[in-house]
């Protein structure tokens, strides 16, 4: 198990080296630029940041290539140990690292909520609860949230998701979804949950064309919602 996992970490680096983190920071901090109100402090939230929260930083450099004196406050939420949280916050002095437990959407607010291929790994039809609330949460504490996700419209498209799934996150123990939203299922939760959606960004790309039959665009979306009227 271990030499597989081995295995997939590199392969995965040799194969896909940062394209997506490229290509997903590129869209979103095109989205934050365009939609923050204030050029001289913006907080941002990543929810699910990851063991190597890649995005973020890329993210961070865009919109201080754009705010040269800006203030970028960034708080990362995940399962971390304290050890992580502890190793993190050395390396990444900018940003601020906590275990998901430590979450209190009453307490802080942000600017921008991040959530990128976090939610299939909740569980979309195991934890729908608890998909649920992370939406409550998150449209709570900040201006606006940007969810990265999949949607799915076939069995083969599915089973393509989680074969990618598989390849980009079995080494890292992330739990491998059973499936994912339907653009149906995902609209219904944003109607639920009375959030106003002002943009869905499909049919991107997150990796290299050559990729096309497994990474096809269609699979990929960027929402960006807010609780207010
Ligand atoms: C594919 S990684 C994405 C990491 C990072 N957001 C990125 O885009 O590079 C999925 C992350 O979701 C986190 N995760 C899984 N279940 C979660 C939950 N219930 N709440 C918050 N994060 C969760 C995992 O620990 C993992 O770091």
């Amino acid at each position: 198990m271990r030499i597989i996992k081995f295995l997939l970490k590199y392969f995965r680096l040799i194969i896909f080296n940062e394209y997506r983190e490229n290509q997903l920071s590129k869209y979103i901090s095109e989205e934050i630029k365009n939609l923050h109100s204030n050029s001289k402090e913006i907080q941002i939230l990543d929810f699910g940041s990851g063991m190597n929260p890649i995005v973020i930083q890329k993210i961070c450099e865009s919109i201080r290539l754009k705010y040269k004196n800006i203030k970028l406050k960034v708080d990362c939420f995940d399962f971390y140990s304290s050890e992580q949280v502890s190793n993190l916050n050395k390396k990444f002095s900018d940003f601020n690292f906590y275990h998901l437990k430590d979450f209190d959407s009453s307490k802080k607010k942000y600017d921008f909520a991040i959530i990128l291929d976090v939610l299939h790994h909740v569980g979309i039809d195991k934890n729908r609860k608890e998909v649920l609330q992370i939406f409550s949460n998150l449209s709570k504490t900040s201006k606006y949230v940007i969810v990265k996700d999949h949607f799915y419209s076939s069995k083969l498209s599915k089973y393509l998701l989680i074969a990618m799934d598989f390849v980009g996150n079995y080494y890292n123990n992330v739990s491998i979804p059973s499936t994912y939203f339907t653009e149906g299922l995902y609209d219904e939760i944003l109607k639920i949950k009375k959030l106003k959606e002002i943009k869905r960004l499909k049919n991107k790309y997150y990796y290299k064309r050559y990729w096309l039959f497994f990474a096809n665009p269609s699979l990929h979306f960027i929402s960006i919602f807010t609780n207010k009227n």
